[in-house]
């Protein structure tokens, strides 16, 4: 018995470089053009899909199979993915063209492949060839580089319908020749289509990165190109020990690209926190440094009992009033501009917030805010912070743990913290009922209460 009517499996397997695999291939692109279709013919609860491992046809891939039918596709791009779903999924109409039959050639490949596959194996080993996850790391900032580059001079957007590099050149005022060169790389890492000389978006591009579209990401993401000179100090800064100061760092447009990053972060996070703590007797809150002031809209919009006050530095202040207006909450959400580490904050808080606050500052600094927003909240109100939380090792997860090295080169005295250190200056400052709280995704909440 099968739990689903469909059970589709696309092989999203990694080679080393210059064997081909599904993943070279565009498997990925695949999955995600399925997951897509899937959801949006609102038949995830029928068909199941799963990413699987190298099924020996690597020279035909993408290679997916569609069970229990025992259908298998080869050399499926994600174009071809609304037409597999609404014919084969949908009609049970196999897409022919796409079909692979020959059960035993595809046996016989399959075992062929295998072996060579491990002779190879076997003999890079012997000769002490660096091995791919090594080799792979340590080259990732050319792919990184090519979508940075990319997104500063707005090529997806020159890109538009379809263009050719000189048409696409011209419009980004850059030299034709680089701009190919560039194009068909952005070709190869999956980020454009290419027939005969003509560029086009992905389904992807198109609707994360092109001017004008509902998702577009560009304006956040240019924080992340800008992040890319602050990261290229790293070995200085570790040599020296502190900061090396990069260009360009901290002018109104590295600002506003920051402020709409963190916007972009936060947008789909702040409803989950308001969910999880609740704003069902919450009169006052405080979004200490609330950047675009995403979480503070978040807890306006879930309740009209709540006033919300942001504090934040004097030249994001404009931003985030903007921010606030367009969300239509002005009337329930103020700003304030100040110095969290100097300013008053005031009194009577149920709710303080710290959401990415943390990491920007040292411990002494966190002991010092902590103390201050204890004395400022309400007696039964809370401490809420929201940062990437190290294991008690520091050496992981991943993510909390190179956002320290973020913090490293882009702040005087920043890291990631763990948990028992959250804990520790919350207990120093006197909250009692600490907890932490898990969310989905990369940060997590400790809640302190003033009891
Ligand atoms: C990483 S962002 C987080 C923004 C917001 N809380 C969020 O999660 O989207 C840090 C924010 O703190 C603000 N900030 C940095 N230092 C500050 C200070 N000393 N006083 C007040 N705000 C500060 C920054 O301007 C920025 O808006
Ligand atoms: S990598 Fe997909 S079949 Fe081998």
């Amino acid at each position: 018995m099968e739990p689903f009517r469909i059970h589709l499996f696309v092989c999203t397997q990694k080679k080393p470089e210059g064997v081909s695999s599904c993943a070279a291939g565009g498997s990925l692109s695949v999955h995600c053009a399925l997951d897509r279709e899937i959801l949006a013919r609102g038949l995830g609860g029928e068909i199941q899909l799963t990413t699987c491992g190298c099924m020996g046809l690597c020279d035909e891939g993408p290679v997916m199979v569609v069970y229990p039918e025992g259908v298998w596709y080869r050399r499926v791009q994600a174009l071809d993915i609304p037409e597999i779903v609404s014919e084969h999924l949908c009609k049970g109409r196999i897409v022919q063209r796409l079909a692979w039959n020959d059960a035993a050639a595809m046996k016989a490949m399959s075992l062929e492949h295998g072996e060579q596959f491990r002779q190879m194996t076997a003999a890079r080993d012997k000769a002490g060839v660096l091995p791919d996850r090594l080799n792979e790391m340590t080259r990732g900032f050319m792919s990184s580089r090519c979508i940075l580059t990319a997104l500063e001079l707005d090529i997806f957007t020159a890109v538009g319908d379809g263009a050719n590099a000189e048409r696409i050149a011209t419009r980004i005022h850059a030299n034709a020749r680089a701009t190919d060169i560039l194009l068909n790389a952005l070709v190869s890492l999956g980020l454009l289509l290419k027939s005969s000389d003509n560029y086009r978006n992905t389904p992807e591009t198109a609707r994360y990165f092109v001017e004008g579209a509902k998702d577009n990401h560009r304006d956040g993401l240019l924080h992340t190109a800008n992040l890319w000179h602050r990261w290229g100090t790293l070995t200085e800064t570790v040599r020296r020990g502190n900061r090396v100061p990069v260009p360009g760092s901290g002018t109104p447009e590295w600002t506003a690209n920051f402020i709409a990053g963190m916007q972009r972060n936060a947008k789909d996070r702040a409803s989950l926190v308001v969910k999880v703590i609740g704003s069902a007797g919450i009169h006052r809150v405080l979004d200490l440094g609330g950047g675009s002031g995403a979480y503070s809209i978040a807890f306006a919009k879930a309740s009209p009992n709540v006033q919300c006050e942001i504090l934040d530095l004097a030249e994001v202040i404009p931003l985030t009033s903007d921010y606030v207006n367009k969300a239509g909450v002005s009337a329930q959400v103020s700003v304030r501009a100040g110095n969290m580490l100097q300013d008053n904050y005031g009194a009577g808080y149920d709710i303080i917030m710290l959401n990415a606050i943390c990491h920007m500052f040292s411990d002494g600094q966190n002991r010092d805010i902590f103390h201050r927003a204890r004395k400022a909240l309400a007696p039964n109100g809370r401490l809420v912070v929201q940062d990437f939380i190290l294991n008690p090792d520091k050496a992981g997860p991943q993510h909390a743990a190179l956002f320290s090295v973020n913090m490293l080169v882009g702040t005087d005295c920043g890291a990631s913290y763990s948990e028992a250190e959250y804990a520790d200056w919350m207990r120093s400052a006197g909250f009692a009922e600490i907890s932490r709280i898990k969310l989905p995704g990369p940060s997590d909440l400790i809640v302190g209460s003033a009891k």
